[in-house]
C-alpha cells in the first residue's frame, strides 16, 4: 500500500503542494519549522480522521484560507484509489473516494493503513497510560476500521454520562440506562484492546530482538480500571457484562467525584520486559527499545493481517535515538514499505532514501 501523489491546498502551512513520493523510502530534510511534520500530518489524517498531533481540524486550516483540501492517489490492494477530503474550521469535513461522496467519513478507514512513529513515541511505555491505550485504540481501527465507531460511540456516551453526574443528580434509573450503553460500546473497545495484544504478543520479542540485539521475554499487561489484572477477553460481550457490572458496583464513587471512574477510558495497558513492569523496573534504554519495538510489531502485524504494508510514517525519531539504537532501527526498517523519514539534518538517517529538500514552499 502506498501515497501515489498527495495535494494539499490550505493545510497548514501549505497553501498549495502537489507532491510524488518515491515508493521506497523518503527523507524529508528541512529546517525546523519547514513543514515536514505537516506533511505526514495530511497523509497520517487520510489513514485515522485524526491529527498526529491530536489537535482539533480547525488548526489543520492554513490560518488565511477557509477550507483545506487533502487529495491524495492510493493504491492498495493493486488498485488505486482517489481520496479527496475538505476540513473547515466549523462545520462538518466532506470525503469522497472516487469522486463519490461517502456517507460517513468511517467509511474512508482501511484505505490507507499507517503506522506513524513521533518523538512522544518513544516514551510509551515510560508515561502514564494514555498513550499506550491510544496505542492499542489506533492499532485496532487499522487492523479492524470498524473499531473507530465504537471508539467514538464510547467517547459520547462517556461525555453524556459524565454531563449528567456533573449535574449532581442521583437518579438511579438514569444512571443505569447511561451504563447500558457505556457497558455496550465499552465492552467492544475493551474486546478490540484484547485482540490487538493477541495479535501483537508473538510478534513483540522478535521486533524487540531486531532493535536490542538480545532476547528478553516481553509482553504486553492489562489492567481493568476495576483493578483487574487478567480476566480480559476478546469477546464484546463478555467484556460488555463485566464492565457494566463494575459501572453499576461504582456508582457510590461516581455520585462522589461526579465522574465515570471505571471503563477502558482509565484502563492501564502496560508492558512486560523479563517479567518485571517495564514502566517502573526496566532501564530508560530498554523502554526505547521496547517503544520501537512495539511500533514495528504493529507494523507487521497489520502488513500479515490485512496483506498490506502500511505506510510508514517517522517524524525526527532518529535524532532522538543513541547511534546503536539508530542504527538497529535503520536496519530493522520493514522491506517493500513506503517510508517517509522526517529530520532537520540528513547526517542523523543512517538510512538511504530518496532526499527530499523541505521549504515553506515546497518540496525539492
Ligand atoms: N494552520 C496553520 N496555518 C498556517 N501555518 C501553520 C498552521 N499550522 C502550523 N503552521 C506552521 O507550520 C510550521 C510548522 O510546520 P511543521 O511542524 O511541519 O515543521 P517541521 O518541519 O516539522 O519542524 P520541526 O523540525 O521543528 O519539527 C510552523 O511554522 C507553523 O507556524
Ligand atoms: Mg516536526
Amino acid at each position: 500500500m502506498n501515497v501515489v501523489w498527495l495535494s494539499l491546498t490550505g493545510f497548514r502551512s501549505y497553501l498549495e503542494l502537489e507532491w510524488r513520493p518515491d515508493e521506497g523510502v523518503n527523507l524529508l530534510i528541512g529546517a525546523n519549522g519547514a513543514g515536514k511534520t505537516n506533511l505526514l500530518e495530511a497523509i497520517a489524517y487520510v489513514s485515522t480522521l485524526r491529527s498526529l498531533r491530536s489537535v482539533p481540524d480547525e488548526a489543520l486550516v492554513n490560518d488565511d484560507s477557509d477550507v483545506a483540501v487533502i487529495r491524495t492517489g492510493v493504491v492498495g490492494g493493486g488498485r488505486e484509489r482517489l481520496v479527496e477530503m475538505e476540513l473547515r474550521r466549523a462545520g462538518r469535513r466532506r470525503v469522497q473516494i472516487d469522486k463519490t461522496a461517502v456517507r460517513r467519513s468511517a467509511d474512508l478507514l482501511g484505505v490507507l493503513r499507517v503506522v506513524a512513529f513521533l518523538p512522544d513515541n518513544l516514551d510509551l511505555v515510560k508515561r502514564g497510560p494514555a498513550l499506550r491505550r491510544d496505542l492499542l485504540d489506533e492499532t485496532a481501527v487499522q487492523l479492524w476500521p470498524t473499531s473507530y465507531l465504537d471508539q467514538m460511540e464510547y467517547e459520547r456516551a462517556l461525555r453524556q454520562r459524565n454531563a449528567f453526574l456533573k449535574l449532581g443528580g442521583r437518579d438511579v434509573v438514569t444512571l443505569a440506562v447511561w451504563d447500558s450503553k457505556l457497558a455496550q460500546a465499552g465492552g467492544k473497545v475493551m474486546a478490540r484492546r484484547v485482540g490487538v495484544m493477541d495479535v501483537l504478543d508473538p510478534i513483540l520479542a522478535g521486533s524487540y530482538r531486531d532493535i536490542a540485539g538480545e532476547t528478553a521475554a516481553v509482553a504486553f499487561t492489562y489492567r481493568t480500571s476495576w483493578g483487574d489484572r487478567s480476566l480480559v477477553s476478546r469477546s464484546a460481550a463478555e467484556m460488555t457484562q463485566r464492565l457494566g457490572e463494575a459501572l453499576e458496583a461504582g456508582h457510590h464513587l461516581d455520585y462522589e467525584r461526579r465522574m465515570t471512574m471505571v471503563g477502558p477510558h482509565r484502563d492501564e495497558p502496560g508492558f512486560l520486559i523479563a517479567g518485571v513492569d517495564a514502566r517502573t523496573h526496566a532501564s530508560q534504554g530498554e523502554q526505547r527499545t521496547m517503544a520501537l519495538a512495539v511500533k514495528l510489531a504493529c507494523h507487521r502485524a497489520i502488513a500479515e493481517i490485512t496483506g498490506g504494508n502500511p505506510v510508514l510514517l517517522l517524524d525526527d525519531v532518529f535524532s532522538e535515538l543513541d547511534s546503536d539504537r539508530a542504527a538497529a532501527l535503520a536496519k530493522s526498517l520493514p522491506p517493500e514499505t513506503q517510508t517517509l523519514i522526517t529530520s532537520a539534518h540528513r547526517e542523523d538517517l543512517p538510512v538511504s532514501g530518496r532526499v527530499w529538500g523541505v521549504t515553506p514552499d515546497g518540496l525539492r
